[in-house]
């Protein structure tokens, strides 16, 4: 197996040198590509190389100016029909356009990995056979305390950290250590084609002062050795590269003495390699440490082996609890659904004129509205009105997860996509295919997260962090907000181009004191839903309760007149009606100031007085005669206070 270099010819790179060490560079304009490419001609992400047991794979990603092969001045275009191509040494690649238009990366193969110094191959069967360890052997001390250190592991990140540090226990002259494991292919089709198998470092652990540490940057790894190792079925112990000839630069760069590979493997199959390296001593690596590690790699193998299972197994489960999760919402939003109270003018225009019009579209739907309002019910009524009914209506507050959290959540990601992601996890948007995803919150939505909601809905894909290829999901967006996105539009926070996408269909929510007749028939509803949950029974409301009830302004809306029907039930005794000293003093502040203000009945500006003198008597005692204070709960200027006093002739 050779090694591939690619030398950047023309564009804003022109000049650079590029070692591929990973089992896929990927080319494009974003940071996350291996080989990034600013050119304004390349896509984000442009195209990959995979390396396969058949050499070199080149493949364009969808990109959108294309990407072509001259070879023996022959043109191959990639694009439709043909998105795969093998590379040979001294093909010339354009990317973004053909001929002098693109820019052109020319491939060069280094020699083979046999040329490398190795030192040292044992089969994998013979791992683990010949220990070279006597009794009172130093080494069978290490040997112990390493194999407790990876067996005392459980997910399989501690797990290859616990592999990583037991093997530089074992071995005092070795530096570094990296876990690399294997990522499983994307998809059935390219597990087929056996082109997307690669192998990715997950941990790599250096030699501290007082014990294996994290290294302080990022450690480059000597894939010549991952490979042999892979294609060898073997542990191998390799020496200095030889200088004069052109080898993978990550050997030389790092300045490796001697670094050795040992497999990790179950049955047939390698799971991983474990590679030391030694980066500062001139001391060579020995056949006993290639030995050592042999019988560490024994126990490694079966730790990792388990740990993989267990994460599976557990992944399955989360998956299935999930699941059950939307299945149990689905069950309660599909009865909820029709228990949406809302006679109002306002609310029935909505239902009416507005939701079932939208509901069995594709379009995106934007609910605006103040908080508790209803969105998220409304949201589930826009689903379960449409004809995705019967798939998943999954819900996802923006406002939840930091944002790479929230990506990972939504769209997924890779095995190796990022430190801690041991395995791959399924996005929302995956999961909800064929359904509806509901993102509340939007407005929390991260700008970079917006870039990718929107190719989401614009091409209907989903990338997950770390993978080369995008999946189709046909998924429904339904989006609530209780910001102005407009405002934010402006203040730069929200793309306007998602904004615009989203807004095919707005559907704002009233609030409450916009509706006040739909006051009533609620906490008539709630009263029954939160008697019947508590067992008790509760004769009704007394008629001036539900009238100081829709009196009220509700800032915290439907949320709010439920939490004080919730509250009034299990404050009242059974066999009563709910009267209206039940209900809390906020709400009941407007009753309060018409009775306290003792207002007697007279014109309407001197009941307005009685209650505006009341309120000003209130304020200031409140704040021990503080005028500015009061002033400042009232909403008003300190000197337009006095002038109130004054006028009203307090004080
Ligand atoms: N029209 C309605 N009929 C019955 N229940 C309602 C109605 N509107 C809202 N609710 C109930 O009020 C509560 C708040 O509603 P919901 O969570 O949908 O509001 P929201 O607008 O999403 O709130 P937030 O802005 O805080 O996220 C929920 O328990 C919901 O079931
Ligand atoms: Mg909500």
């Amino acid at each position: 197996m050779s090694s591939l270099r690619l030398e950047v010819a023309s564009g804003a790179s022109a000049g650079r040198v590029f070692d591929a060490e990973l089992d896929i560079v990927r080319i494009g304009r974003a940071p996350q590509n291996e080989l990034v490419l600013s050119d304004a001609l390349i896509s984000s992400e442009h195209a990959r190389i995979v390396s396969s047991a058949d050499g070199f794979v080149l493949e364009d990603l969808g990109s959108t100016n294309g990407t072509w092969l001259l070879r023996a001045g022959e043109q191959h275009v990639l694009g439709e029909g043909r998105r795969a191509i093998a590379l040979s040494p001294g093909d010339r690649l354009l990317l973004g356009g053909p001929e002098a238009d693109g820019i052109e990366l020319r491939v060069e193969f280094g020699p083979d990995t046999d040329t490398l110094e190795i030192a040292l191959v044992r089969p994998l069967s013979e791992l683990g056979k010949n220990a070279p360890l006597a009794a009172g052997d130093d080494r069978l001390q290490s040997l112990v305390q390493a194999l407790r250190e990876v067996v005392s592991h459980e997910g399989l990140s501690e797990v290859a950290r616990g592999i990583a540090d037991a093997s530089l226990l074992l071995v005092p002259r070795a530096t570094h250590a990296t876990v690399v494991l294997r990522q499983e292919p994307e998809s059935a089709q390219s597990n087929a084609s056996g082109k997307s198998v690669g192998f990715v470092p997950v941990v790599t652990r250096v030699r501290g002062p007082s014990g294996p540490r994290a290294p302080e940057a990022a450690v480059r790894v000597t894939r010549s050795i991952v490979r042999k190792v892979i294609s060898e079925r073997a542990a191998v112990l390799a020496a200095d590269a030889p200088s004069e000839a052109f080898s993978s630069e990550s050997l030389l760069g790092a300045s490796i003495r001697s670094t050795i590979g040992v497999p990790l493997w179950k049955d047939e199959a390698i799971l991983g390699v474990l590679q030391l390296d030694n980066r500062d001593a001139p001391a060579m690596f020995e056949a006993r440490d290639v030995d050592a590690l042999g019988v560490l790699a024994v126990s490694a193998s079966l730790a990792i082996a388990n740990a993989e299972l267990i994460q599976r197994l557990s992944l399955a489960r989360a998956e299935l609890k999930k699941e059950n999760q939307y299945l149990r919402g689905r069950e309660r939003a599909r009865s909820a659904e029709v228990r949406i109270i809302g006679k109002s003018k306002a609310m029935a225009e909505l239902f009416l004129q507005q939701l079932d019009k939208v509901a069995d579209t594709r379009v995106s739907v934007l609910i605006e509205g103040e908080t508790g309002v209803g969105k998220e019910l409304v949201a589930s009524s826009v689903h379960y009105r449409s004809k995705r009914k019967d798939k998943l209506f999954v819900a996802q507050n923006c406002a939840a997860f930091p944002e790479n959290l929230l990506e990972s959540e939504l769209f997924g990601h890779k095995r190796g996509a990022f430190t801690g992601a041991t395995d791959e996890k399924k996005g929302l948007f995956e999961i909800a295919d064929g359904g509806t995803l509901f993102l509340d919150e939007l407005g929390e939505l991260p700008l970079s997260l917006q870039a990718k909601l929107l190719r989401a809905l614009q091409e209907g894909e989903v990338r997950p962090i770390g993978a080369t290829q995008s999946k189709q999901v046909n998924v429904r967006i339904v989006a609530a907000t209780n910001k102005n996105l407009e405002t934010e539009v402006k203040a730069g926070r929200f793309r306007e181009d998602l904004y615009y996408r989203l807004k095919v269909f707005p559907l704002r929510v009233p609030p409450l004191r916009e509706r006040r007749d739909d006051i009533a028939p609620l906490a008539v509803f709630f009263l029954d839903r939160y008697t019947r949950e508590m067992g008790k029974s509760i004769l009704g409301f007394a008629q001036e309760t539900l009238e100081i009830l829709s009196a009220y302004d509700f800032p915290g809306n439907v949320r709010e007149l439920e939490n004080e029907v919730q509250r009034l039930v299990i404050q009242a005794d059974d066999g009563a009606f709910l009267t209206p000293e039940l209900l809390s003093p906020r709400v009941r502040q407007i009753e309060t100031v018409l009775l306290s203000a003792g207002a007697a009945k007279g014109s309407l500006k001197d009941m307005v007085d009685q209650v505006e003198r009341h309120i000003l008597i209130e304020a200031l005692r409140e704040h021990g005669n503080n005028k500015t204070a009061a002033a400042k709960t009232l909403g008003i200027t300190r000197e337009g206070l006095h002038k109130k006093l004054k006028q009203l002739g307090v004080g």
